[in-house]
């Protein structure tokens, strides 16, 4: 499919719900419970060590990346793009924008979880230079392990870390 233009935003209180329902109806579906329910995710708009990042399409939301940043590493906490406007290079704009900013912040690593019947995520993960790192048994609510991978960004080329 082509590609679309992007914006990237950081995110405001509007967006909050927005964000929790995709969360709890593209990343946690099956789950008990909502673990990123509203408060959650306001939370996290709150917190200094967090950016919320918000992808934008002829002015409309398209997809979120919720990154913490800490001194050396950066951890994607929840991430995802609109299934209407999946596979456009949405993600891989919000990925780059964030080794970017991480860099910037002199920090080396990025790590994520997917659950791991994930395929889509993976295969995402995998064409961007990230490596699994294992598995993580009953990370999901004791439902379901997480695959975990990582992506080294000493520099914006560098070859993952094996
Ligand atoms: C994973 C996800 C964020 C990818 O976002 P996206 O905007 O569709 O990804 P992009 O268009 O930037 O894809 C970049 C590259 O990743 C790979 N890729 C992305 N989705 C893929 C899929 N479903 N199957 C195989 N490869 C895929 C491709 O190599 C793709 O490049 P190409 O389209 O030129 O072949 C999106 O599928 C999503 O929101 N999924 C549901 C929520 C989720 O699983 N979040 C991740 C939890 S950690």
């Amino acid at each position: 499919m082509s590609k679309i233009p992007c914006t990237l935003r950081i995110a405001r209180g509007s967006d909050i719900q927005q964000i929790a329902v995709m969360s709890r109806c593209l990343i946690e579906v099956g789950l008990r419970g909502w673990t990123w329910h509203p408060t959650r995710i306001a939370r996290a708009l709150r917190s200094r060590e967090t950016c919320v990042l918000v992808a934008e399409t002829e002015g409309r939301f398209a997809g979120f990346a919720i990154t913490e940043f800490g001194d050396t590493r950066a951890h994607l906490s929840l991430f995802a793009v609109q299934p209407a406007h999946q596979r456009r290079g949405i993600g891989l704009a919000m990925i780059e924008w964030i080794m970017e900013s991480a860099l910037t912040a002199g920090i080396k690593q990025i790590d994520v979880e997917m659950r791991s019947n994930n395929f889509a995520a993976r295969s995402f993960y995998e064409a961007l230079g990230f490596v699994p790192k294992g598995q993580v048994a009953g990370y999901y609510q004791n439902i379901e392990a997480a695959v975990r991978m990582q992506r080294r960004i000493g520099s914006m080329a560098a070859a993952p870390e094996q």
